[in-house]
């Protein structure tokens, strides 16, 4: 970000032209310091709500680093750029008073966050640390389908853990893209057959939007479970 100063992002991959960077969210008061300097004013007083340290801290270093990174792409000032959500939330980026041509999607799941950048692709994002003690079977009762279920049950263990963040991430992943977040039930889709266990890389059309194709990635490893999805449509024409 700045010369000389170490940043808490870093590049983790491209996929299909999408960057997708890694965000440290260990707590560390220099970073957050750092980083709430690229706050706006809107953006501090939200800041300033979170009573929970945490959230407080993901929130400002994901906002910061969003914001060196389409400063960098767009070659603009800071204090040029704002933001403006869609109808369930999702947040674009302003410049000038306009819709910038670059999308993004954040997700964090301290200590890890993700951030996909992306020229005017719907595109979301998501990543979850894998907790083994969650009520894996209770969750899966009520966001997942039949054949994720299926699989589920027939599944135990670390394996069982590792198959639910699987799921999970890239249903998230598909309703971040769409921009719905969890106002589309997660029941009413299900992920690729052939990536619910093992294939990585898929394409997904929602059951209600039979013309709009998406690509879903799986982005997991060792630290974290994590998905990607993207809008191929256009590609499809
Ligand atoms: C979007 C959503 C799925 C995120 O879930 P989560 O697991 O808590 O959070 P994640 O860490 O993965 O993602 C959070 C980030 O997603 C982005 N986001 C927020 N709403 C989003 C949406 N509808 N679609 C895509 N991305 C969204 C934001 O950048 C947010 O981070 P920020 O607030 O720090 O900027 C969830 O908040 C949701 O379902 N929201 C929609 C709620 C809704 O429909 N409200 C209706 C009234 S507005």
């Amino acid at each position: 970000m700045m010369t000389g100063e170490e940043s808490w992002w870093r590049p983790l991959r491209i996929v299909d032209g999408i960057r997708i960077f890694h965000v440290d969210l260990a707590p560390n008061a220099e970073h957050e310091t750092r980083a709430a300097a690229w706050l706006s004013a809107e953006e501090l007083e939200r800041r300033s709500r979170f009573w929970i340290d945490r959230a407080r801290r993901d929130f400002t270093l994901c906002r910061a680093a969003v914001r060196v990174m389409l400063c960098e792409q767009l070659g603009c000032a800071n204090t040029r750029l704002s933001f403006g959500f869609g109808d369930h939330g999702k947040p674009f980026a302003i410049l000038n008073g306009l819709r910038v041509p670059v999308s993004f999607n954040v997700s964090h799941s301290a200590p890890h966050a993700l951030i996909a950048l992306s020229s005017e692709r719907r595109i979301g994002v998501d990543v979850e640390m894998r907790e083994a003690r969650r009520d894996i079977d209770g969750i899966a009762e009520s966001v997942f389908g039949a054949d994720e279920r299926k699989a589920l049950a027939s599944t135990g263990g670390d394996d069982k853990v590792r198959l639910f963040f699987r799921l999970w991430t890239m249903k998230e992943a598909l309703i971040k893209a769409l921009g719905t977040g969890f106002s589309l039930a997660p029941d009413r889709f299900e992920v690729p057959s052939a990536m619910i266990r093992d294939v990585d890389s898929g394409i997904f059309r929602f059951p209600h939007l039979p013309a709009d194709t998406w690509r879903l990635e799986d982005l997991g490893e060792s630290r974290f479970a994590a998905a990607l999805a993207y809008d191929v449509s256009a590609e499809d024409r």
